[in-house]
C-alpha cells in the first residue's frame, strides 16, 4: 500500500503536469511547521527558475488543480510554498484500507531477500558483560525488523571460540591441574565426557590466564603454541575445547534467553576451520595473498582511498588463524549454506577497520561478488555518568546478569510504590518492564552513538523511555477492557470511516493520532532500508505522545455520541496493535497492567 507521502506526491505530480510544469518539482514532504500544515511541497520555488515565473504564481496554478476531496486545505503561501492538510475522510479511509490489508499497510518487496545477521558475538569462557548488551539488543531488533519487512533472516551468534583465549585457558588449566589426562602425552584412552571445570571455575580461569599472558612471556608463548595445536586439531586440546564450549554455551543461552534474544544458529569462529586451508591456498594461487614479515597478507588499498589502510592479515607467521581469517572463511560457509543477498554484522564500532579489511578482501579474492551487500553496523560505548565506559561501583566490569537485576529491582520499587499488589505479580511486571527499559534506552539512540547508562532515567514512566511507551499501551488496554465491560460492541464491527459520507468535527489531537497511525508503513520501510531501530523508537514515542494528548483532551468512556465513541475505540485499538508490532520489532513486550 502506498505511503501517504507517495499518494500526496502523486497528486501533486498530476497537478504540476496539468499546469504544464515538470513533475520532478512535485515532491511532497512532512511539514517542518506542523503548527501551519501537515504536509508541504516546495517545488514551485525550484520551478520558478526554470520557467522564469514568480514562485507564488506557479504555486497558485498548482493549487487550483489539486483534488479537493483529498485535502481539507491546500494553499499557496508566499513566496511559493504549498501547504496541505489531508481531509479527515481521506485519512479515515486510508486507515480503513490499512486495516483491511493487514500488517498496517506495509508491503513486502516482491522478491524475498536472504539476509544473514551476525550479532551477539559472545566469547566462550567469558561471562556476558555490559559490552555484550548492545550487539545482542541491536542485532535482535535488526533481525526482527528485517523479518517483518519480509526478508528470510538467519541470525547467527558467531561465538568467539577459536582464538588465543582458548590456548590461554588450556595452559592455565595445565598449571592448575597438571595431572589431567589431556596433558599426559602418553595417554591413549578416551577423554572423559565430564568437563574438568564448571562455569564458575571457567569464569575464574579465563581472566587469570589473560592476565598471566600479559606479564609472563613464557606463559604467553605456551598459550600461542597451544592455540596453534588446537587449530591443527590436536585431539586432547580439541577435547578441552569441546568442554569449554559445552559449559559456556549452556550458560550463554540462559543469559541470552533472559534478554529475549534468540539465535537461529549457534555457530562460532571454529566452524570456519574446515574452510581455512583451501581458502588460503586459493588466495595465494590467485596471486592475492603474499608473504610479508612471515605473515600472509592481502592488500586492500583501493583507488580513491583518502587514507592508507594496512593489508589484511590472513595467516599469522606462526601459522595461526586470526579474527580476519575466521571471518573470511565464515563467508565461504555462509555462501555455501544460504547464498545470502546481504550480510549484516553488528559489532563495536572500533572494529570498523577489521570489517573494511574483511569486506574488501572477500570481494577482491572472489569469496563474494563485487556487488554483494556487506554491511557493518558499528555501535558506540555504554558510558557511566562520568563519560567513561560504564563500571561497577568498585570499578569492575559490569556483568549483564547483575545489570538486569539492578534494573528490575528499580522497576519493582516503582511498581510497588503507593499501591497494593502481590509480590509475585509485581516481580513479573518488573521483569517485563525492566527489559523494555533496558532495550528501549539502547535502541532509541542511533547505534553508532555512545550513550550514558542511567537507571533512573531509563526506568522513569515519563519521557522518552520504554516504560513510558508500555504505560501508554497499558492505558489503552484498560480503556478497551472497560469499553467491553460496559457492553461496548465487538471492535470488529466498529469502523473508522462513516459509510454514509457524513462527517464530524475532529480535534487536532485526533488528527495527529490518525496521521501517526498512517505513517506505520513509511516508518518500517525507513527502519529497514537504513537498518535503524531508532526510527521505530522515535515513531512510537511520537505515537505515545499523540495518544496521551488525545486521551487528556477527550473523555472516551464518557462520550455520549456512540458512533463517535466507536470510532475512537477503533482508532485506539489500532494504535495499540501498531505499538505491539513495533515493540515486537524492538524485542520486548507489554504487560497487562503496571
Ligand atoms: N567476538 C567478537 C568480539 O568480542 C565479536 C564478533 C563480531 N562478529 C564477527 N563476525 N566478527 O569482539
Amino acid at each position: 500500500m502506498n505511503t501517504l507521502l507517495t499518494l500526496i506526491g502523486n497528486e501533486m505530480k498530476k497537478a504540476f503536469a496539468s499546469c504544464g510544469y515538470d513533475e520532478k518539482f512535485a515532491q511532497a514532504t512532512v511539514s517542518n511547521r506542523p503548527d501551519l500544515c501537515q504536509f508541504q511541497c516546495n517545488g514551485a520555488m525550484a520551478a520558478a527558475k526554470e520557467y522564469h515565473k514568480a514562485p507564488i504564481m506557479i504555486a497558485n496554478d498548482v493549487v487550483a488543480k489539486v483534488d479537493k476531496a483529498m485535502f481539507s486545505k491546500v494553499e499557496a503561501v508566499a513566496p511559493g510554498f504549498i501547504n496541505m492538510d489531508l481531509a479527515p475522510a481521506f485519512l479515515t479511509g486510508y486507515l480503513e484500507e490499512m486495516l483491511l490489508r493487514g500488517v498496517y499497510g506495509y508491503e513486502k518487496p516482491e522478491k524475498q531477500r536472504v539476509t544473514v545477521i551476525d550479532y551477539g558475538g559472545a566469547n566462550v569462557a567469558k561471562p556476558l558483560h555490559i559490552g555484550h548488551l548492545r550487539p545482542a539488543v541491536i542485532g535482535e531488533s535488526i533481525k526482527r525488523i528485517y523479518k517483518f519487512a519480509g526478508d528470510k533472516v538467519i541470525g547467527d551468534v558467531h561465538l568467539g571460540d577459536w582464538g588465543l583465549q582458548i590456548g590461554q585457558i588450556i595452559e592455565e588449566l595445565r598449571d592448575r591441574k597438571p595431572e589431567l589426562c589431556y596433558f599426559d602425552e602418553s595417554y591413549k584412552g578416551e577423554y572423559p565426557k565430564e568437563a574438568p571445570f564448571d562455569i564458575s571455575e571457567l569464569e575464574d580461569i579465563y581472566p587469570t590466564a589473560s592476565k598471566k599472558s600479559k606479564t609472563d612471556p613464557e606463559f604467553a608463548k605456551r598459550a600461542h603454541e597451544a592455540t596453534v595445536k588446537l587449530q591443527e586439531n590436536y585431539p586432547p586440546f580439541r577435547a578441552i575445547w569441546q568442554h569449554i564450549i559445552n559449559v559456556s554455551v549452556k550458560d550463554l543461552k540462559k543469559n541470552y534467553d533472559n534478554l529475549n534474544v534468540n539465535f537461529d544458529l549457534w555457530l562460532g569462529e571454529s566452524d570456519a576451520e574446515p574452510f581455512i586451508a583451501d581458502m588460503i591456498d586459493k588466495m595465494v594461487k590467485d596471486g592475492f595473498a603474499y608473504e610479508s614479515q612471515g605473515a600472509l597478507v592481502v592488500d586492500i588499498a583501493e583507488e580513491g582511498d583518502s587514507k592508507e589502510y594496512p593489508p589484511c592479515i590472513v595467516r599469522k607467521s606462526d601459522g595461526a588463524a586470526i579474527y580476519q581469517t575466521t571471518d573470511l572463511a565464515t563467508i565461504i560457509q555462509r555462501e555455501r549454506d544460504f547464498k545470502p543477498d546481504k550480510y549484516v554484522y553488528v559489532a563495536d564500532k572500533r572494529q570498523d577497520l577489521h570489517f573494511l579489511q574483511v569486506f574488501r578482501t572477500a570481494k577482491k579474492c572472489g569469496l563474494v561478488n563485487e556487488d554483494k551487500d556487506l554491511l557493518f553496523v558499528g555501535f558506540g560505548t555504554v558510558n557511566g555518568k562520568d563519560g567513561k565506559p560504564f563500571k561497577t561501583r568498585d570499578g569492575g566490569v559490569m556483568r549483564l546478569e547483575y545489570l538486569i537485576t539492578e534494573i528490575n529491582d528499580e522497576v519493582y520499587k516503582k511498581v510497588m510504590s503507593g499501591r497494593e499488589m502481590s509480590e509475585e505479580n509485581a516481580r513479573k511486571i518488573a521483569k517485563t518492564v525492566g527489559l523494555a527499559a533496558l532495550k528501549y534506552a539502547d535502541l532509541s539512540n542511533q547505534a553508532a552513538k555512545d550513550y550514558i547508562f542511567d537507571i533512573d532515567r531509563f526506568t522513569s514512566f515519563e519521557g522518552n523511555t520504554g516504560p513510558y511507551i508500555l504505560y501508554t499501551m497499558v492505558r489503552i488496554k484498560s480503556i478497551l477492557a472497560k469499553y467491553k465491560e460496559n457492553g461496548g460492541k465487538d471492535t470488529k464491527e466498529l469502523k473508522l470511516k462513516r459509510e454514509d459520507g457524513s462527517t464530524r468535527e475532529y480535534k487536532p489531537s485526533e488528527i495527529s493520532l490518525m496521521l501517526n497511525a498512517a505513517r506505520f508503513n513509511e516508518t518500517v520501510e525507513k527502519a529497514y532500508q537504513e537498518t535503524a531501530p531508532h526510527k521505530i523508537c522515535q515513531y512510537i514515542y511520537d505515537m505515545s505522545n499523540a495518544f496521551n494528548s488525545f486521551y487528556h483532551e477527550n473523555r472516551i468512556m464518557g462520550e455520549e455520541d456512540l458512533v463517535k465513541q466507536g470510532e475512537w475505540i477503533k482508532l485506539i485499538e489500532t494504535i495499540l496493535h501498531i505499538l505491539e508490532e513495533c515493540i515486537d520489532m524492538l524485542g520486548f513486550e507489554a504487560p497487562e497492567q503496571m
